[in-house]
């Protein structure tokens, strides 16, 4: 079993390979994202200009940088990854983004005084973290009142997670190594290969309901918590997505030798043949395009905005 520090320090690991291996123009890209799905969950990016925020967890800086480029008067960004954070300096500096400060630190523990900034933001971090009840209240305290949190947080539902997690063990009992490698073999580029390492490795991995995540934010005193339906843009946008998103997991497992992996793929193909059909019930009209998505991806991440009183 390991100690916080020990998973503070091997996430950190993780997310720093995982994002500095980014050609510039997946990057770039990915630090469109944010302005992308942000208006497509109906937010107005225009709100940025002149505000002070935080990417907590910022990994390598993609969404420091775009804030930055929307206008922030100032962005601070803080990650526990050495790497993460040199490599997120490098591509803020090569993309021109200006008044952005990355530092190395622990979200449990941020370095800032209370109400200082207008805008937090902690896009897929809290279900990583060893301590989620201290650092949603640390992402709270820096926040001023009237100002605002985003964040993106795993939700319990979905094929995804349950495969995940049957998945989890036996890709560490064949070892990092070798499955990227197989990453490798099968073709995928550092986005994608980022998808699968991330959940097949990362040392702390939970999942949230909205009621647990609203009970959360009350009492840190957040309120109108809006989640946003819309502005996936990710492996959830439709059921055609999903599923090819699923089969990643196969092709990784299959290019993987030995009889674990073997394994690996056969539990990866029952549940992407249990998505398939799931997909095709629905173009085939014998299932509604809502029931078919709840069924397989139930009600995806939790991408939500709230508000400090
Ligand atoms: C899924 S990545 C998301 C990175 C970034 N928010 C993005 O969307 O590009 C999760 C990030 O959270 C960071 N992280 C996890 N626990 C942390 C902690 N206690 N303090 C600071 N960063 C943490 C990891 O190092 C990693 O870079």
């Amino acid at each position: 079993m390991n100690t916080p520090i020990q998973t503070e320090s091997a996430t950190g690991a993780l997310f720093g390979n995982l994002f500095a291996a980014y050609d510039d123009a997946s990057f770039k890209f990915s630090v469109d994202l944010f302005e992308r799905r942000f208006r497509d969950g109906g937010f107005d990016v225009s709100w940025f200009k002149d505000k002070k925020c935080l990417d907590a967890g910022c990994g390598g800086g993609r969404y420091s940088i775009a804030m930055a480029h929307l206008g922030a008067s100032a962005v601070d960004g803080i990650d526990l990854s050495e790497l993460g954070i040199a490599d997120a300096k490098r591509r803020a500096n090569d993309l021109g983004a200006a008044h952005v400060n990355f530092q190395v630190g622990s979200v449990a523990a941020l370095p800032y005084a209370d109400s200082t900034f207008d805008c937090v933001i902690a896009s897929g971090v809290l279900m990583h973290t060893t301590d989620p009840v201290k650092v949603l209240s640390e992402l709270c305290r820096v926040i001023k009142p009237g100002g605002i949190l985003y964040m993106l947080v795993y939700a319990t539902e979905g094929l995804r997670w349950p495969l995940v997690q049957m998945l989890r063990p036996i890709a560490q009992y064949i070892g990092f190594e070798t499955i990227d490698a197989a990453v490798a073999k099968a073709g995928m580029l550092a986005p994608r290969r980022r998808t699968y390492l991330d959940d097949l490795f990362v040392p702390c991995i939970d999942f949230y309901t909205w009621q647990c995540l609203e009970g959360m934010l009350k009492a840190n005193g957040l309120e109108n918590a809006t989640r946003w339906t819309r502005g996936r843009l990710d492996q959830e946008e439709t059921l055609g997505t999903y599923v090819k998103d699923l089969s990643g997991f196969l092709e990784v497992f299959q290019a993987v030798p030995g009889d674990a992996a073997r394994t690996a793929a056969a539990i990866c193909q029952s549940v992407g043949d249990h998505a398939t059909r799931i997909a095709t019930d629905v173009s085939a009209g014998r299932l509604s395009e809502a029931d078919g998505r709840t069924q397989a991806i139930g009600q995806g991440h939790h991408r939500f905005t709230a508000s400090k009183a």
